[in-house]
């Protein structure tokens, strides 16, 4: 979604300001701009790329200066609605994530006060606000125009007349970086990682005074708020492409490590008090949007074969809406961005509803991680590919962690079992990097992906939502349109739609579901779909029936997923790349979507 970057040093705004930009694109957006206080106030922005915005500058001198990229909610992406907007006196520049409610109510009011306005969005209220407020503190005007407003916001402003930044927080990351002599502010981390690693994350309610030598955070009651900075574990390098085409094939490829970050410390303490949950839940509700949906469907299975416990999977923009049973299963939001407005609502919901909410997140200091009961972080690193990868399968690792957990809890797995389950799972690296070895094959055979209109993806059981996945990132991705179906299902309706030009991806492994799921890759067959079965290495019966097979190595059947989560990856990664498709930042996708 959107990005924000301030800045306030003695280096050149302009130059940092356009690098911080660069290193949210990965956020999704449709229009960038900068404003810097130079020879007065100097505001640039253009729908497009940011590199536009670098090729049409010119070079502006000046020490103090914010940044946007912006993925359009109110108003088209255009020119007039990018960010930053500026006052009718060109002297406050201000750019905003979030949602103005009110908007349209205080753009008449502020209208007929006599302000002009440029653009159709929410956000130049909020300039129009702080010009009317202001009485020579900048800060204090953000206050009482923020008391106006309803609705979410990360918000920056500075004026031509000072040399600070302020800011104010609700439901939309901010975060400060302290230099040494100079200071940022940014909606994420990444884009401050060239010049500090020591952070502090603003809260709900809190505004902030930023300047090159000193940095001031303010509780709602305007007191100043001593916090300890954080230090933000991630490298430059880690947010980098490292020598791979995209990063979405960077990401993928960096699965082995980050199964084992996730699970490293985590297995070791399953069985110790502090690990993960420590009351035996008799039930879990597991709440998700897109791909995290998919990893909280594979949890279900697993969850439910581990712990024996029932599992139920919604999706968060539905159950925030639901009237609830007035049960109160173990509630846990799977969430890679921890930015997610219809998981941070669910969340909400399910505390007010008295549920226990665990988090499954992968960035520190994300909204959810601050508002829930119980946080697991997922270890993945930056995953800076929009389409998400590595998160996915650590978020399954999460599962599986969750699983164990609460299968010792309620003594449903006795301890060798465990040790026995914990063992395959360390090996889980050993076994993806065994597929990604063999990616080339997956390459060779998705020629016959390429020019499809339609393709379907079966799986079942286990994994049929590791298939709903493969054809997520097959859509998103390369803008084919395909359908993840549960095998069983295809009899009830869809057979009508296979033919010749109508792939099938199918799934295949040998667990108890193996006879059925050959009888419907040939049901497939017999309508003359192309198939590319996913199956086990020497599988001589499925080669007979399927075009071509992409084999994965012999796994535990809980733990097929994994391997085949990383196949369907590929798929999508490579039919693609064929298409000549924007692979790392796919139209209409957003890395964390922060509207509902
Ligand atoms: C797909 C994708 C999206 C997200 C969804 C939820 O590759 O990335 O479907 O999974 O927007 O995002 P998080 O996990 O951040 O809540």
């Amino acid at each position: 979604m959107c990005g924000i970057i301030g800045y306030a040093g003695p280096r050149n705004a302009q130059e940092v300001l356009l690098d911080g930009l660069r290193r949210l694109e990965y956020r999704g957006y449709d229009s960038a701009g900068v404003a810097i206080v130079g020879s007065g106030l100097q505001v640039f922005k253009d729908k497009g790329e940011i590199s536009k915005l670098y090729t049409s500058m010119p070079e502006i001198r000046g020490n103090l200066g914010v940044g946007h990229t912006r993925w359009a909610t109110c108003g088209k992406p255009s020119k007039q609605n990018a960010h930053p907007f500026v006052d009718c006196t060109n002297q406050t520049a201000v750019v905003h994530n979030g949602i103005i409610e009110n908007y349209q109510a205080l753009r008449k009011q502020l209208t007929d006060e006599g302000h002009k306005f440029t653009s159709e969005t929410d956000t130049e209220v909020l300039v129009h606000l702080l010009e009317k407020h202001y009485r020579g503190n900048l800060r204090a005007a953000l206050i009482s125009a923020l008391k106006e407003v309803k609705g979410t916001y990360a918000v920056v402003a500075l004026r031509t007349d000072s040399n600070e930044i302020v800011a104010a927080r609700k439901e939309n990351p901010l975060v400060v970086g302290l230099g040494v002599g100079e200071n940022i502010l940014a909606s994420d981390v990444t884009a401050m990682l060239n010049y500090t690693q020591k952070a502090l994350y603003v809260m709900d309610g809190e505004t902030v005074s930023l300047t090159a030598d000193k940095v001031t955070i303010y509780d709602r009651n305007n007191d100043v708020v001593v916090r300890e900075p954080s230090t933000i574990s991630w490298t430059i390098e880690d947010a980098q492409k490292g020598g791979f085409e995209h990063y979405m094939l960077k990401e993928i490829y960096e699965q082995p490590t980050a199964i084992h970050n996730s699970l490293l410390g985590s297995l070791d303490e399953i069985m110790s008090e502090g690990s993960l949950v420590d009351q035996d839940f008799g039930a879990v509700k597991l709440v998700a949007c897109g791909t995290s949906y998919h990893a909280s469907m594979v949890g279900k299975y697993i969850i439910e074969a581990l712990a024996k416990i029932p599992v139920t999977v919604e999706l968060a923009s539905e159950y925030r809406y639901s009237p609830g049973t007035g049960e109160n299963p173990l509630t846990v939001m799977v969430t890679q961005s921890g930015e997610t407005a219809d998981t941070l609502a669910a969340a909400r919901e399910a505390k007010r509803r008295g549920c226990h909410t665990l988090a499954v997140t992968n960035v520190v200091g994300s909204t959810i991680a601050r508002e829930v009961d119980s946080v697991f972080y997922t270890k993945a690193g930056p995953e800076i590919g929009v389409a998400a990868t590595k998160t996915y399968s650590t978020q399954l690792m999460a599962m599986y962690l969750l699983g164990l957990r609460l299968g010792y809890l309620r003594k449903a797995m006795g301890r060798d079992e465990i040790r026995s389950l914990s063992s395959e799972l360390r090996s889980m690296p050993q076994y993806v990097r065994g597929v990604l070895d063999r990616a080339s094959e997956v390459d060779d055979s998705t020629d016959m992906l390429v020019e499809a209109r339609d393709v379907f993806f079966l799986g079942r059981n286990i994994n049929y939502p590791t298939m709903l996945e493969g054809a997520l990132k097959l859509k998103e991705i390369s803008y084919i349109h395909a359908e993840g179906y549960a095998a069983g299902e295809l009899k009830h309706g869809p057979l009508a739609l296979l033919d010749a030009s109508t792939p099938v991806v199918a799934a295949c492994i040998k667990d108890h579901t193996y006879e059925k799921m050959l009888s419907n890759i040939s049901e497939t067959a017999a309508r003359d779909s192309p198939i590319l079965a996913i199956g086990e290495e020497g599988d001589e019966e499925l080669l007979a029936v399927a075009d071509k097979l992409v084999t994965i190595p012999h796994v535990a059947p809980i733990l097929s997923p994994v391997p085949l989560t990383v196949v369907v990856q590929l798929i999508a990664y490579y039919a693609a790349k064929k298409r000549g498709c924007p692979i790392d930042k796919p139209r209409n996708l957003a890395k964390s979507v922060t509207v509902d």
